[in-house]
């Protein structure tokens, strides 16, 4: 067996799963669940049309670097969302379209990544599992940097050691984060780019929140927008990753993409030739529709905007608990244990969140996730609202 499985943690939700092991709910009370991080809007109805009509494609062999119609479809998206100049992004060249970010994420550091000389691949923490497990199986270490209140949970590259970016391959970033909402600025992306040119590492900024946002003028920053800014018209060292999955309520589908440097992806479409699962014609079909559509998307925002705003009502005055600048997650902090509070949740409110120290690991003794909680407001309004004034009432009763 490969020795680095045995690197690998237990899915958080499986440690959740062991957790509420011997624990009864309150059964008068439904169910809601806020734990899971799967878009609960319905599908967008046009999006279901398209791909019914394309169906005669299943007789066909995809090809791994996807139809050309999808390809431009994303590029075109990616120039208007992003103000990139005309033609900074080749169909041909900076597009790969990938069955759901979630493989491409995981495989993309096998590709980038050269095992010896004691690599590292940079990420931040709390973060979503699969940057872990792909650093440990493209046999390197992960380097965790912590994400607090006290920095606005913006990651402090500056305090990574000169020694660690020497040994750094690869970063992940990413932005909007999953879990903390926060956003890098583009003083953020910059310092980050120097750090880049100055050690010669590969940037995969995660951006598939990147839809999910609370003011309609306030989009947040791209790294391919940030690179292009920074003067890196090539987009040297930068490859970004989006998806269908939040932004179009579209997580069956399993349709994103990977763009940016040019020589990289050359590279990581030969990887996928070999492991990648080219997307099924139908779902490129839907998927060129739902990247030429923003209507569906602004009216998903509008969804998630009514129920921040309802449920930070409830909670704010009795929580210490935060707006966050997109996602769709909030991560509050908790008086006790986020084990504990998150196991008499269940039980005495039938409401389900994911303990924060389970997508978090300890660093010289600190773990960033400790006493706070993931908690995905994808349920529909009146459960969220429901959900909030539950929790309020356990939070209060916790305090007496
Ligand atoms: C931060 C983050 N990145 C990537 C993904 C993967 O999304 P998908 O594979 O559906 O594109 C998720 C899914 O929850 C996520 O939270």
């Amino acid at each position: 067996m490969n020795k680095n499985l045995d690197r690998l943690q237990p899915y958080p939700f499986e440690k959740l799963a062991d957790l509420l092991a011997n624990s009864r709910p309150d059964e008068t009370k439904r169910p809601i669940k806020w734990s899971i991080g799967e878009p609960a809007h319905p599908a967008p109805e046009f999006v279901k049309r398209v791909l019914i009509e394309n169906l005669d494609g299943l007789s066909k062999y995809p090809v791994t670097i996807g139809s050309i119609e999808l390809r431009e479809a994303i590029s075109t998206w990616l120039t208007t969302r992003f103000a990139l100049p005309a033609g900074a992004i080749d169909p041909d060249k900076n597009v790969l379209p990938v069955s759901g970010t979630r493989e491409a994420l995981f495989s993309f550091a096998q590709s980038v990544v050269n095992g010896a000389d004691e690599a590292v691949v940079v990420m931040p923490n709390p973060f979503y599992q699969i940057y872990e497990g792909a650093a440990y199986m493209a046999d390197c270490d992960p380097y965790f940097v912590n994400l607090n209140a006290d920095n606005q949970f913006q990651p402090d590259f500056k305090s990574i050691p000169p020694s660690v970016w020497m040994r750094c391959q690869l970063v992940y970033v990413c932005s909007p984060s999953n879990p903390t909402g926060a956003c890098l600025s583009m003083e953020k992306w910059h310092e980050l780019l120097t750090i880049a040119g100055k050690n010669d590492f590969v940037i995969a900024s995660d951006e598939c929140y990147s839809e999910i946002y609370f003011n309609e003028g306030e989009p947040p920053i791209g790294l391919l927008e940030a690179a292009n800014e920074f003067g890196l018209s090539d987009f040297k060292n930068c490859v970004v990753f989006h998806s269908l999955s939040k932004r179009s309520n579209l997580p069956g589908l399993r349709s994103g993409f990977v763009a940016g440097d040019a020589r990289i992806l050359d590279k990581y479409r030969l990887y996928r030739t070999y492991h990648g699962c080219a997307l099924p014609p139908p779902t490129q079909k839907a998927s060129a529709a739902a990247w030429q559509d923003e209507e569906h998307v602004r009216e998903n925002r509008a969804i998630y905007r009514r129920k921040f705003d309802a449920v930070l009502e409830i909670l704010q005055p009795c929580m210490d608990i935060y707006r966050p600048q997109a996602g769709f997650y909030l991560w509050p902090s908790v008086p006790i244990d986020d084990a504990s509070f998150t196991r008499r949740l269940y039980e005495e409110e039938n409401l389900l969140v994911l303990p924060g120290s389970y997508i978090s690991r300890t660093v010289d003794g600190v773990n960033p996730g400790v006493k706070r909680l993931r908690m995905a407001l994808v349920a529909p309004y009146e459960e969220c609202v429901e959900g909030a004034e539950r929790l309020a009432a356990f939070v209060k009763r916790l305090a007496v």
